[in-house]
């Protein structure tokens, strides 16, 4: 149960006390960092080195989150899956924002002592299409600096290698190894996602993990609904993974498989 969830009940007994805890918990979803103060209890479920590279990071990060866009039962299932996923290789994650993402993959990387993060991003705030949203203006129109600065504060930056740039341009300079986890969560319009899983999907190594954050949307759910299912390039497994993520793995050029 969460720690809102505890505080709700036993002062919400009078309209008073409803009053109260809305605006108390309004209060912390705005501080950001406290929107999910409690470690899922998932966790306790890994390996004993994957649970103390997340107890590690927690310590260093957990209270500083800011704004990033992923809650934790999501950055926890992708973070199993960084660990866990049998391929060697390099991790690539389009849209990194701040970073907090990127910090729970390169853990994932230190733990298994294998790869490296290449974080593409504008750091210039969301694209959608061609259209720029002005989220990154309190960020004094960059997130780079507040990136960097969290991937350090995690301890993982030599295992961090940021790309700055449009994910259609860096596809095509990418300097990495392939990569075993491609993490696709940049522009979410239909057009933009589909040309990310298609540029990116070459880096992928045979065998590999594309995993798709913000399955809510529309546009992203349409385009994996109605065309990557149907891709012969990959296999639509491990699947939903969470409501909002959807994974699926490159075939090796010689699978024959259905
Ligand atoms: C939803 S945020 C990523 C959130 C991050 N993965 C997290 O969970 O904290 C999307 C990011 O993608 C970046 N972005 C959007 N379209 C892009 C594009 N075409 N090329 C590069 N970066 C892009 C934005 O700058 C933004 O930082």
């Amino acid at each position: 149960m969460s720690v809102v969830t505890r505080m709700y009940y036993p002062v919400c007994r009078s309209r008073m006390g409803h009053a109260i805890v809305r605006a108390t918990v309004g209060g912390v979803r705005r501080m950001g960092g406290l929107q999910n103060p409690y470690l899922p209890f998932d966790a306790l479920s890994m390996e004993y080195p994957a649970y103390a590279g997340l107890a590690t990071l927690w310590s260093r990060i957990h209270w500083s989150t800011g704004d990033g866009m992923m809650p934790q039962d999501e950055l926890l299932a992708v973070y199993r899956l960084a660990v866990e996923w049998p391929v060697d290789g390099d991790i690539i994650e389009l849209g990194a924002w701040i970073g907090l993402t990127t910090s729970y993959l390169a853990t994932a990387c230190r733990v298994r002592g294998s790869g490296k993060v290449w974080a593409v991003d504008t750091f210039a705030g969301t694209m959608e299409g061609d259209r720029q949203y002005s989220s990154v203006e309190h960020h004094g129109g960059s997130t780079l600096p507040e990136f960097r600065g969290r991937v350090d504060r995690a301890g993982v930056a030599d295992l961090v290698e940021a790309l700055p740039g449009r994910t259609r341009e860096m596809a095509d300079a990418y300097p990495g190894r392939p990569a075993r986890l491609l993490l696709i969560d940049a522009d979410h319009s239909y057009a933009g996602v589909r040309d990310d899983f298609n540029r990116w999907l070459p880096h992928v190594a045979p065998g590999g993990v594309i995993v798709f954050h913000d399955y809510r949307f529309p546009d992203v759910a349409r385009f994996i609904n109605q065309e990557v299912v149907f891709d012969s390039r990959v296999a639509f497994s491990p699947g939903i993974i969470r409501p909002n993520l959807v994974a699926v793995t490159k075939r090796p050029p010689d699978d024959s498989t259905e």
